[in-house]
């Protein structure tokens, strides 16, 4: 296939794969080779490098610690068939990531930095970016945090930006096996919260909910709007989509969900690549049990199709069932992982070539 409208201004620097079980791997967190690192200190942050012990030594007393100033961002890197090395969209997660830290009243990263240092690190880990075909991708974790001591209650004065990688399989276990969700009786966010950023004290929220859903035998939690409890927030790590049975894409939208870099591409493919109607909006829990098709899109969860929600034992089976993605979903799904692996070509400047 011809790729060359991608390739123009890249060096090629194919390298020795780890040797890896890649087509087995879950979703988990394993010690690569390097890290970026930059510390923010007297107003202005240093020029950053690449670092190779995994650890990080605070002092006891650190912001993070005691008041959990962080926040995180995560994208994927894939290896192409020719054996380039791309991720998609880079530049929304650096965008996102100032939105949390200017609401946690951390200091921002500036977005230029932020796409280099996913090239740096990237690049440094070349081999741990599992091969073409593998069915896996290289995790890139960016974070920040509060360094310095703090007892009062106010925000650091000091930070570290770090990103890591790790490679991984599929969020949920049975990979494209549509899953099983429970209406949760916790709330994730608050109204005027931090719902909407990448905060992490929203998923230390999240985990009394996910360890219970777990327990009871489900796969995840659909949580509502804390406000009313009437309408379709988002789950614990992903948004939803909906396919109605006429062929619309329904997708959530409120003040409380993470705004979804995955969920913002797929209402572009779905309305430029593949012309169906799009409608991004609020969706009441009442209006489920219309719908043909369901899923989860993030970049850990790509798109997992939900065959099932259950609140409080009543059951809402979509049509497409329990044993495959829906049509719908499924080409959306293939429309969309094939610009994030460069097969077809994207919307300009989705695809950054490391
Ligand atoms: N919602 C939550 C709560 C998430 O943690 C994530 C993951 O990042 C998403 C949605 C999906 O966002 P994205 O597509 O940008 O990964
Ligand atoms: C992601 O998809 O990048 C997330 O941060 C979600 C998390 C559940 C792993």
């Amino acid at each position: 296939m011809e790729r060359n409208w991608i390739w123009k201004e890249t060096e090629d620097f194919r390298m020795e794969k780890k040797n890896l079980d890649w087509a087995n791997l879950g979703f988990g967190y394993m010690v690569t080779d390097y890290r970026y690192v930059s510390n923010y200190k007297d107003g202005k942050w240093d020029d950053g490098a690449l670092i190779t012990d995994p650890n990080v030594t605070l002092n006891e007393c650190a912001g993070v610690f005691q008041y959990s100033q962080s926040c995180f961002e995560g994208l994927k890197a894939y290896t192409t068939e020719d054996g380039h090395i791309v991720c998609f969209r880079p530049d929304m997660n650096a965008k996102r990531m100032m939105d949390s830290a200017e609401r946690l009243e951390m200091p921002v990263f500036p977005e230029d930095r932020f796409v280099d240092a996913v090239e740096q690190v990237v690049k440094a880990n070349a081999a741990w970016v599992p091969p073409f075909g593998s069915g896996a991708s290289l995790y890139i974790r960016p974070y920040m945090i509060g360094t310095n001591s703090v007892i009062g209650v106010k925000p650091a004065d000091e930070y570290q930006f770090r990103i890591l990688v790790t490679p991984v399989g599929p969020y949920f276990k049975g990979g494209a096996k549509p899953i099983t969700i429970k209406v949760s009786d916790f709330d994730r966010a608050a109204p005027h919260g931090t719902g909407h950023i990448k905060a992490g004290l929203n998923y230390a929220m999240s985990l009394h909910a996910i360890v219970t859903a777990h327990k009871e035998g489900f796969d995840e939690n659909l949580y509502l709007d804390p406000a009313t409890r009437t309408k379709v927030e988002e789950t614990g790590g992903a948004n939803f989509i909906f396919i109605t049975k006429d062929g619309t894409l329904v997708t959530p939208k409120s003040d409380s969900i993470l705004p979804s870099i995955t969920r913002r591409s797929i209402m572009v493919v779905a309305e430029k690549y593949l012309g169906m109607k799009v409608e991004h909006r609020e969706v009441y829990f009442d209006e489920l049990k219309d719908f043909a098709e369901c899923g989860l899109c993030g970049t850990a969860a790509v798109i997992s199709p939900v065959g099932k929600i259950v609140d409080h034992g009543k059951e809402i089976c979509f049509p497409s069932g329990m044993e495959e993605m829906g049509p719908q979903i499924k080409k959306i799904y293939d429309k969309l992982t094939a610009i994030q692996k460069a097969e077809i070509e994207g919307p300009e400047g989705w695809v950054k070539v490391i």
